[in-house]
C-alpha cells in the first residue's frame, strides 16, 4: 500500500493532538504518522502505562526526524482510575494557552479482557474494572478535554474512537469486548448528536498484528490474517486529513 497519504501542504493543523494507548500497536503507528503533519507549534501527547516504551517512541520520533516541530509529552498513567484521567486532562490543559487550531483527541487504549461463556461473569468487580477502562475512562477523558478546550468558532474538534468490527457483530464468550465497543460507539454517535461542532469518527482497523492479537491467538488458537498497524494507520490518516467524513460515522479499515 501506498504510503503516500497527501501533498506536502496536507497538514491536521496547528493541533492538541492526544493519543492514548500510544506505546504500543495501533496507537503507537498512528502517532508517528501524525507527527508527521501536525505544524509548527502543535502538542502532542502520548498515553498509556509503560513510560519507558512512550519514551523510547518520543526518542524514536525525534531520532526520525518526526514531529521536530512539536511539544512531544509523555503522559504515563492508567486510564482505568480516575487520577490517569486526570492527570491526561491537566497535562492537557497546561498547553490551554497556545494558539491552536485544532483539538484531535485518538481514544485508541483498550483491553481484550476476559474470554469466557457469558455465565462465568458472576463478579461485579471484575466486570466494572473491565467497563472502567473500556468505555468509563473513554467518556470521561473526552468530557473532561472538551471542558478544558470548549469547541468554538475556528477550533477544528475531532474525536476519533479506536472501535471494532465487534462493536456491531456478536461474538460468542466475547461479551466484555463486544459490549465495551458498541457502547463506545454509541457513545460517539450521541456526541455527534449533540454537539455538531465535533467531528466524530468510529475507526475500525480491521485485524494488526499487534499484542492483543497476541493474547487471541494465545487464548482462543485463532489466527486472523493480520495486517501491519502502519497500514491501517495510514487509511486512518487520510480520512482525518481529507476530513469529509460524516460526523458519528463508523468506517471500517476494508471499506476505506
Ligand atoms: N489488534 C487488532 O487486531 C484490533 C482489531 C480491531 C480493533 N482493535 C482496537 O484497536 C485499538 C488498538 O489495539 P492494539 O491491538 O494496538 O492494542 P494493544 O497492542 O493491546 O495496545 C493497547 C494500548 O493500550 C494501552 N493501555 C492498555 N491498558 C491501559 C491502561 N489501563 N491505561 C492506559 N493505557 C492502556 C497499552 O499501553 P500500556 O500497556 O503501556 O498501558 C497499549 O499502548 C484498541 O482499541 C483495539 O480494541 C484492534
Amino acid at each position: 500500500m501506498s504510503e503516500v497519504l497527501h501533498a506536502s501542504t496536507s497538514t491536521l493543523g496547528r493541533c492538541m493532538c492526544i493519543i492514548t494507548g500510544a506505546s504500543k500497536g495501533f496507537g503507537r503507528a498512528l502517532a508517528h504518522l501524525v507527527s508527521q503533519h501536525l505544524k509548527l507549534g502543535s502538542v502532542l501527547l502520548l498515553v498509556a502505562r509503560s513510560k519507558s516504551l512512550l519514551q523510547e517512541l518520543k526518542e524514536e520520533m525525534h531520532s526520525l526526524k518526526e514531529g521536530q516541530d512539536l511539544t512531544v509529552h509523555c503522559v504515563s498513567v492508567d486510564l482505568s482510575t480516575k487520577e490517569g484521567v486526570k492527570d491526561t486532562v491537566d497535562m492537557a490543559r497546561q498547553h490551554k494557552e497556545n494558539e491552536i487550531d485544532h483539538v484531535l483527541l485518538v481514544n485508541n487504549a483498550a483491553s481484550l479482557g476476559d474470554i469466557s461463556p457469558f455465565e462465568s461473569f458472576t463478579d461485579l468487580d471484575q466486570v466494572n474494572s473491565y467497563l472502567a477502562l473500556n468505555v468509563s475512562s473513554t467518556l470521561v477523558l473526552t468530557a473532561g478535554v472538551l471542558q478544558a478546550f470548549p469547541p468554538i468558532s475556528g477550533l477544528r474538534w475531532s474525536v476519533v474512537n479506536c472501535s471494532s468490527t465487534f462493536a456491531l457483530q456478536a461474538l460468542p464468550s466475547w461479551v466484555l469486548y463486544c459490549s465495551a465497543k458498541a457502547a463506545r460507539e454509541m457513545m460517539f454517535r450521541v456526541l455527534a448528536a449533540e454537539n455538531p461542532s465535533v467531528k466524530v469518527l468510529s475507526y475500525s482497523p480491521g485485524p494488526m498484528d499487534t499484542e492483543m492479537q497476541e493474547t487471541i491467538r494465545r487464548l482462543t488458537g485463532v489466527q486472523y490474517h493480520l495486517n501491519p498497524c502502519r497500514e491501517s494507520a495510514t487509511k486512518l490518516m487520510k480520512v482525518l486529513l481529507d476530513n469529509d467524513f460524516a460526523s458519528g460515522a463508523h468506517l471500517d479499515f476494508f471499506q476505506l
